[in-house]
């Protein structure tokens, strides 16, 4: 288990060096991350370099127990780079020095000095017994739409399309006398009039993931003969143009930055639950966090124990690492107040007090096995950047919202879930969700169709299926590629202004007889005209200008179940569809193969068990509030039951 963080120490004199390593110590530190945006240190003139203070920090640490992950800087070239290797905005503005990220993969220059300021570190440091890790780069994911850029972008779609006849048709573009008739036609989606391409938009994004990954594997290849594994650290934002998935194959263990905010440990055990999946077995560690939170505008402490609290979650799901941005608080720049393992205050505070608890805990939690996912939720980036087009039927479809709340309505009630992709095998999973997947080939819809054939319980919800891989449209009624599966065909979106009201069944009055209906609460943000093709309608519509027609459906397909979800139902109706028991606010609970790991999150003491902490060997009943432990033994408290309610009952 790593423990450690991002270490600038050319941000302080070399006196604090020392004071550094023995707290480092004291705090259970193992593993720091040296170097991230140390370029202009390290070669503050084209071709002259410092290695010197370098050569003192790893040699210091080392002696005094500590192992390193050195960076390589090339996420911030110096003031000397010249301007080409700087990116422009897609209004044609060449940035400036003087924040970071300032770079474009693309430009020959950068291409080559970031390669040799790598082969230097490499040469350099590839054997220094401290080094434990290459830590290649910061959270990738600048844009660019120089010239170098664009001609690289025509590269990349001549690899993907063939011919430009096969790029105008995937783009449409005869719509809007975009027809291409030469390559040299074809640029990024800069600025322009009114609404952009959206399948050259979204192919611009594949294509940057692709080129910036191009850059890592050159470094990789650079860095990975001195033996030590090599990653970087994944940045999740909308913003971001990088396919972890596909990332994911090419590091040698798969790094997360997460720095929740609003609700942390839901946004906590989301980001972990997504890092599983991208590691696909590999390890994984949480590279970055912060002793603070951002919040409204504010920067915040964390809670006193919420630190553990949202690591020792990041554990339970699986990482092998806990770390923070960054070890000491900076005095001055950009990031002055961003909070630090050893804070402003100094060591004689509560944060660092608590870092060293954490730091003397962790290395007490066991290994209990596997994560153990009974239900999984379809995770699909390009989706996710297909929803960010402008002129879709609603601007308020929200890829991640979506996600969140299939995730957040598992989470709270006690059920260990994963991310998958539409491609994998779903077999091992009872239930799996598919929020707003916009885009499906054909091969992922006929995989989503066995799974559900051989005995699976899909849940899809409203928009998707409608667009293949493109974004073009499957014509002949929506859920396009689903349509059978769910046997329902849509023939119009209505997406809401205002909530409307949702009625139980099909319509029409209740049975005689039958007690008081089930209460669905109203629908949101978007419904569709459903007509049933072998489907039954188990909630209803039941105002607005549906009203009367199915909202929920259920279809019975091979040995499965796969239920259509119309509109955005409140989290309660959507955990009473899923037959999910309650359980108590703020008590996490995730199943590993031999174990199960809890933590209340909450204000008030929890029973579980009684089964055997594996942490202190102690019998336990129940957690007070900020309690850790891994049970093993737990079978009848083992919460989080997923039956598919009104599917499988009706
Ligand atoms: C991360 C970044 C760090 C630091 C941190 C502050 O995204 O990698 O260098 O800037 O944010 O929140």
């Amino acid at each position: 288990m790593y423990y450690g963080g991002d270490y600038n120490p050319e941000q302080w004199p070399e006196e604090v060096w020392q004071e550094d390593v023995a707290l480092m110590r004291r705090a259970g530190v193992n593993l720091v991350t040296v170097g991230v945006f140390s370029w202009a240190r390290l070669e503050p003139r084209e071709g002259e370099y410092d290695f010197g203070w370098l050569d003192r920090v790893l040699d210091l640490l080392h002696d005094g127990g500590v192992q390193v992950c050195l960076a390589t800087p090339t996420t911030q070239p110096p003031p000397w780079i010249g301007e080409e290797a700087r990116n422009v905005s897609a209004d044609g503005v060449r940035l400036t020095h003087g924040s970071r990220d300032t770079y474009c993969v693309s430009s020959p220059a950068y291409r080559a000095k970031s390669l040799e300021i790598a082969a230097r570190l490499a040469g350099r440091y590839g054997r220094h017994p401290a080094l434990a890790m290459w830590h290649v780069h910061n959270e990738y994911g600048s844009w660019c739409h120089c010239e170098h850029t664009a001609a690289a972008f025509r590269v990349w779609l001549r690899g993907a399309y063939g011919g430009l006849e096969a790029l105008n048709d995937a783009w449409t573009t005869s719509f809007w006398s975009q027809h291409y008739s030469a390559w040299e036609q074809v640029t990024t989606p800069r600025a322009t009039q009114y609404l952009p391409n959206p399948s050259q938009a979204l192919d611009f994004r594949r294509f940057l993931s692709d080129e910036l990954l191009g850059h890592f594997r050159e470094q990789k290849e650079i860095l990975a003969p001195s033996g030590v594994p090599v990653t970087t650290n994944f940045h999740f934002g909308d913003w971001v143009p990088v396919d972890q998935r596909e990332w994911a194959e090419a590091v040698d263990l798969v790094a997360i930055d997460h720095y929740p905010a609003q609700d942390p440990p839901e946004e906590t055990a989301f980001a972990a639950d997504l890092a599983r999946c991208w590691a696909a077995g590999k390890p994984w560690v949480l590279m970055e966090q912060a002793v603070v939170a951002y919040t409204g505008g504010r920067i915040v402490p964390r809670r006193p124990g919420e630190v553990a609290r949202l690591s020792l979650s990041h554990v339970a799901r699986g990482a092998r690492g806990v770390m923070f941005f960054q070890w000491r608080a900076s005095r001055g720049g950009a990031e002055l107040w961003h909070g630090g393992m050893v804070p402003h205050a100094g060591p004689d505070s509560r944060i660092f007090r608590e870092v060293c608890e954490l730091g003397a805990l962790l290395p007490s939690v066991p290994d209990a096995g596997d994560v153990r996912a009974e239900a999984a939720i379809l995770w699909d980036t390009a989706s996710w950047w297909a929803l960010q087009s402008r002129g879709l039927p609603s601007s308020e479809v929200d890829y991640l919202d979506a996600l969140r709340q299939a995730h957040r309505v598992l989470y709270r009630h006690g059920v260990t879930a994963g991310f998958a992709y539409p491609s994998a095998d779903l077999s091992a999973y009872r239930l799996v969700l598919v929020p707003s997947l916009c885009l499906i080939s054909d091969a992922d819809a006929a995989n989503l169709r066995r799974y559900v054939e051989g005995g699976g319980t899909l849940v899809v919800s409203f928009f998707s299926g409608v667009s293949d891989e493109h974004g073009r449209v499957r014509l002949g009624g929506y859920p396009g590629a689903l349509r059978e599966v769910l046997g329902v065909r849509v023939e119009e979106f209505h997406p809401l202004a205002e909530p409307v009201e949702l009625s139980d069944g099909a319509a029409g009055p209740p049975p005689s007889g039958a007690g008081s209906p089930p209460d669905w609460g109203t629908g949101t943000l978007w419904s569709e005209h459903v007509h049933l093709a072998g489907a039954q309608a188990l909630v209803s519509y039941a105002s607005g200008p549906l009203a009367g027609l199915p909202a929920v459906t259920r279809h019975a397909y091979g040995s499965g179940t796969a239920l259509y979800v119309s509109t955005r139902l409140a989290d309660a109706a959507f955990a009473r569809l899923l037959g999910l028991a309650p359980h108590p606010a703020g008590l996490e609970l995730v199943r590993h193969d031999r174990a199960v790991f809890a933590i209340n999150h909450g204000d008030r003491e929890q029973p579980v068990g009684p089964g055997r902490d594996l942490v202190t060997g102690t019998v336990v009943e129940s957690l007070p509030p900020g309690g850790f432990a891994v049970l093993a033994g737990l079978e009848a408290a083992d919460a989080g039951d997923v039956r598919v309610g009104i599917g499988a009952e009706r």
